[in-house]
C-alpha cells in the first residue's frame, strides 16, 4: 500500500542541477534512482528486489515503512528474502542483543554477496549513530556499501544515487538535527492501519539508556502537519492509527504556542474515518489529568497504556534518573484504573540495573502484582556505552540476575494470565489484521485493549472490526468465534 503523494517522477528534468530545498530535493533523486533502476532492469532482463529488514521498536518499523515506500517508488520490487539485489538493515542498539544480531546477519549477507557481486548493502538506524559500531564496520565488514543514521534518514534516495556513483562505502551520519521533512513516499505494512510519528528524540536521559544519544534531542511536529497526515490515511483506507513517539506525553512542549498531547489527541478523534487511536510510549512522570480524562470521555482511543515502570525500587528508579517513586506509579495506575476500569496496562522493566538487590526486584514484583499488568516486557540490563550506568559500579552478579529475572517472569505470567481469564465469554470489537500464520481458516484480530484473539473468517473480513466472542484463554491470546446478530 504505497502513498507516493501524487507526484509525476518521470516530469522531473534530471539536466537540471537538484534543488536545495526538502522535499523536492529528495524527489529530484527518486527520479534518478527510476531511471537507474530502468536501465538496470532492462539489461538484466527481470525487475530489480530489495529488501529491507528491521530491528527493534514501533519507530523502526515506521521509519521501514518510509524506506520501502521510497524504493517502491524508484521501481523495486520488495522482497521477503535477503537474496535481493539491494539489501537493507534497520538497526536498532538498545540492547546490546540488537547489534550482534546484525553483526550475525552481516556474516550471512556476505556470503550472499560472494555469488551475487553487484549486489548492494547499506545499514542505517539507531547502531549507526555509535562511532564505535562504524569503526567495527568499516575495518571487518568492507562489503556494506552505504551507511546512513537516524537524522537523515530522508535523503535516502539522494545516498543511493550517492552510493550507484562511488565505488567505495558511503558513510553519512549527522550528530544530531532540528529538521523534520515530510512528505516523502511511505508504504504502509497494513493498508487498515498506519503509525505516525508525532515527535523524534528524546530529552528524558535515563541512566542506563541509549535512545537520547542516538535519536537526539526531542522535536514535535507541528499539530496542523500531523492532523493533515491522518486525513490523508483515513482518506486512503486506514481505521486504526498509532501515534509514535519515545514520550508522547511530553508532546508539544517546546511548540510555539505550545500543545498539549491531549489536545492531539481531541483533535485525532474528530477525524472521520478513524475509528482506533492508539499511543506509544508514555513516561509516568509526564502523564497529565487532562490526558485520563481525555482517553476516559473517548470513543476512539484504545483503552490500553503502556507504562513503562523499568523498576519497581524508588531507589533504583532514582539512579535510573526516572523521576518518580514507587509510590507515585503505583498512585498513578490507581488513578487510570479507577477512571478507566476496562483499560489494559502493559510495561517494560529492566533486571540488572547497577547496584540492584534481590530486594530491589523483590519491590518490582510487588509492583506487578499490585498492578495486574496484562503484559510485562521484562529485560536484562545492557551496558550501553556512553551512558551514566555504564559507569556505575556494583554491575549485578549473574546469579542474581537469573534468580530475579525468574521469579519476576513467572509473577508477569500468573497476573497476565488472570487478567485475560476476566475477559471469558465476552463480546468485544476486534481488528480483523491478518490470516493465521498456522492456520489459515482462522483471523488474527485485534482487541481495543491490545489482545490478540483468532477467530473463523474469510480474508474479506480483515481491515474490518468486527464482534468477536471471547470463547477459550491460552494465557496471552483467546480463541473466539464471530458474535452473531450484531
Ligand atoms: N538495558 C536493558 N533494557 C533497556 N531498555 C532501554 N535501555 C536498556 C538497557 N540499557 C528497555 C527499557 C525500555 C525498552 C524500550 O527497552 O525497558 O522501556
Ligand atoms: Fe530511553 Fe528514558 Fe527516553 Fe525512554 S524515556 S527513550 S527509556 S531515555
Amino acid at each position: 500500500m504505497i502513498m507516493d503523494k501524487g507526484i509525476d517522477f518521470d516530469r522531473i528534468d534530471l539536466n537540471s542541477q537538484p534543488p536545495a530545498a526538502e522535499p523536492w530535493r529528495q524527489y529530484y533523486f527518486i527520479a534518478g534512482l527510476r531511471k537507474y533502476v530502468k536501465e538496470e532492469s532492462e539489461r538484466m532482463g527481470r525487475r530489480l528486489t530489495a529488501n529491507v529488514t528491521t530491528f527493534g521498536c514501533q519507530m523502526n518499523a515506521r521509519d521501514s515503512e518510509k524506506l520501502s515506500g521510497i524504493l517502491e517508488c524508484a521501481g523495486y520490487l520488495l522482497t521477503e528474502t535477503e537474496e535481493a539485489d539491494l539489501v537493507i538493515y534497520n538497526t536498532c542498539t538498545v540492547r546490546d542483543n540488537a547489534n550482534q544480531r546484525v553483526y550475525g546477519r552481516l556474516g550471512h549477507i556476505n556470503s550472499i554477496k560472494k555469488k551475487n557481486p553487484h549486489m548492494k548493502v547499506a545499514l542505517c538506524g539507531c547502531m549507526m549513530q555509535e562511532e564505535s559500531v562504524i569503526e567495527k564496520i568499516t575495518k571487518s565488514y568492507r562489503f556494506v556499501d552505504l551507511i546512513f543514521g537516524t537524522h537523515n534518514i530522508f535523503q535516502f534516495a539522494e545516498l543511493l544515487c550517492t552510493m550507484f556513483e562511488s565505488d567505495r562505502t558511503v558513510i553519512n551520519i549527522w550528530k544530531d538535527t532540528d529538521q523534520i521533512v515530510e512528505d516523502l513516499p511511505t508504504d504502509r505494512k497494513y493498508p487498515f492501519k498506519s503509525g505516525i510519528n508525532i515527535m523524534f528524540g528524546c530529552n528524558n536521559f535515563c541512566s542506563y539508556c541509549i535512545v537520547p544519544y542516538v535519536r537526539g534531542r526531542e522535536r514535535s511536529r507541528d499539530p496542523e502537519d500531523i492532523l493533515k497526515e491522518i486525513e490523508a490515511l483515513a482518506a486512503d483506507g486506514v481505521v486504526e492509527i498509532m501515534l509514535l513517539g519515545q514520550n508522547v506525553n511530553s508532546y508539544g512542549k517546546n511548540l510555539i504556542p505550545p500543545v498539549s498531547f491531549a489536545k492531539l489527541l481531541r483533535k485525532a478523534e474528530e477525524i472521520d474515518g478513524i475509528e482506533r487511536i492508539r499511543f506509544m510510549t508514555s513516561h509516568p512522570k509526564d502523564l497529565s489529568e487532562e490526558l485520563i480524562e481525555v482517553m476516559k470521555q473517548s470513543k476512539k482511543i484504545c483503552r490500553h497504556l503502556h507504562l513503562p515502570l523499568q523498576s519497581g525500587s524508588t531507589r533504583i528508579l532514582q539512579a535510573m534518573n526516572r523521576r518518580y517513586t514507587k509510590e507515585q506509579y503505583l498512585d498513578l495506575v490507581g488513578k487510570i484504573r479507577k477512571e478507566i476500569p476496562d483499560i489494559a496496562i502493559t510495561t517494560d522493566i529492566i533486571v540488572g540495573f547497577p547496584g540492584e538487590t534481590m530486594d530491589d526486584i523483590e519491590e518490582t514484583i510487588d509492583v506487578v502484582k499490585k498492578v495486574r499488568y496484562e503484559n510485562a516486557f521484562t529485560f536484562i540490563y545492557s551496558k550501553r556505552t556512553g551512558t551514566p550506568a555504564a559507569s556505575m559500579p556494583d554491575q549485578v552478579p549473574s546469579e542474581v540476575i537469573k534468580q530475579g529475572f525468574d521469579k519476576l517472569l513467572s509473577t508477569v505470567q500468573e497476573v497476565a494470565k488472570e487478567r485475560a481469564a476476566l475477559l471469558r465469554g465476552k463480546v468485544l470489537p476486534a481488528l480483523a489484521e491478518e490470516m493465521n500464520d498456522q492456520d489459515g481458516t482462522l483471523i488474527t484480530g485485534r482487541l481495543s485493549n491490545n489482545m490478540i484473539v483468532h477467530f473463523p473468517g474469510s480474508p474479506s473480513l480483515l481491515g474490518k472490526i468486527i464482534h468477536v466472542r471471547l470463547k477459550e484463554c491460552h494465557g496471552f491470546y483467546y480463541l473466539g468465534e464471530i458474535a452473531e446478530g450484531l
